[in-house]
């Protein structure tokens, strides 16, 4: 397994995150929040490129990968992957990318996944650090119904293990959305509403304060 040092180690090669420097929006939210949706939403109108944590883990399994056996046992138990392996896909699929502008959505899940993103990306002071947090604040009930009718084949969208989902968002992300409050950088946004309106609260975070004077 490779481990966060080897991952930078394109420093050396030229292909750097510092020198790339992305710009980067995290987005999160408890499972069924809709993270994925209004981020679909945001690439069209906003020309990011979208990247799910989950997403990354879920190929990585379906790659053959020798990490794959363990990434499927966690998602099913809903427990978190250790952030090395996740955030090197991270940082391999940004620096694949030609587009500077990232959504990172369902990271950093917790304040392990948070530590890993600030020593491979750099530290709140001198590195690259989120433009801001998108939160989608969203009644348990209403994700638990989102995700029982979600019907795309996935191994944890069952009772047992979307209970065990909610019990770590609750014990392990929720800390990492208050430690970046705490920075001022979240941007909460009420979720249970329709997906257009959710989306409408969206734009208005991602429009610069010059469009808005025009429109
Ligand atoms: P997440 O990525 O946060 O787990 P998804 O975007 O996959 O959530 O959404 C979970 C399910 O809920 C999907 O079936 C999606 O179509 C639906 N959904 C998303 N946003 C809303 C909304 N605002 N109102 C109702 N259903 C929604
Ligand atoms: O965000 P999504 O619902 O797709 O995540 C599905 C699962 O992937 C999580 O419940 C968790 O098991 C795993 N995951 C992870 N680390 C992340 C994001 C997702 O282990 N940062
Ligand atoms: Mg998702």
């Amino acid at each position: 397994m490779g481990t966060v040092v080897e991952a930078s180690s394109k420093e050396a090669s030229g292909s750097s995150l510092s020198q790339k420097k992305p710009k980067v929006v995290f987005v999160l939210g408890g499972p069924g929040s809709g993270k994925g949706t209004q981020c679909a939403n945001i690439v069209e109108h906003f020309g990011y490129t979208h990247l799910s944590a989950g997403d990354l883990l879920r190929a990585e399994i379906k790659s053959g990968s020798e990490n794959g056996t363990m990434i499927q046992n966690m998602i099913k138990e809903g427990k978190i992957v250790p952030s090395e392996v996740t955030i090197k896909l991270l940082e391999k699929a940004i620096l694949e990318n030609e587009n500077d502008k990232f959504l990172i959505d369902g990271f950093p899940r917790n304040e392990e996944n948070r530590a890993a993103f600030e020593s491979v990306f750099g530290d709140l002071q001198t590195g690259i650090t989120p433009e801001f947090v998108l939160y989608f604040d969203c009644p348990q009930e209403e994700m638990e119904k989102r995700l029982l009718s979600r019907n795309q084949g996935r191994e944890d969208d069952n009772i047992d293990t979307i209970r065990k989902r909610f019990k770590v968002f609750l014990e392990s992300s929720l800390p990492v959305i208050e430690y970046y409050n705490s920075k001022e950088k979240v941007r909460k946004i009420d979720a249970a509403k329709p997906v257009e309106e959710v989306f409408k609260t969206v734009k208005a975070l991602f429009t610069p304060v010059v469009d808005k004077a025009a429109a």
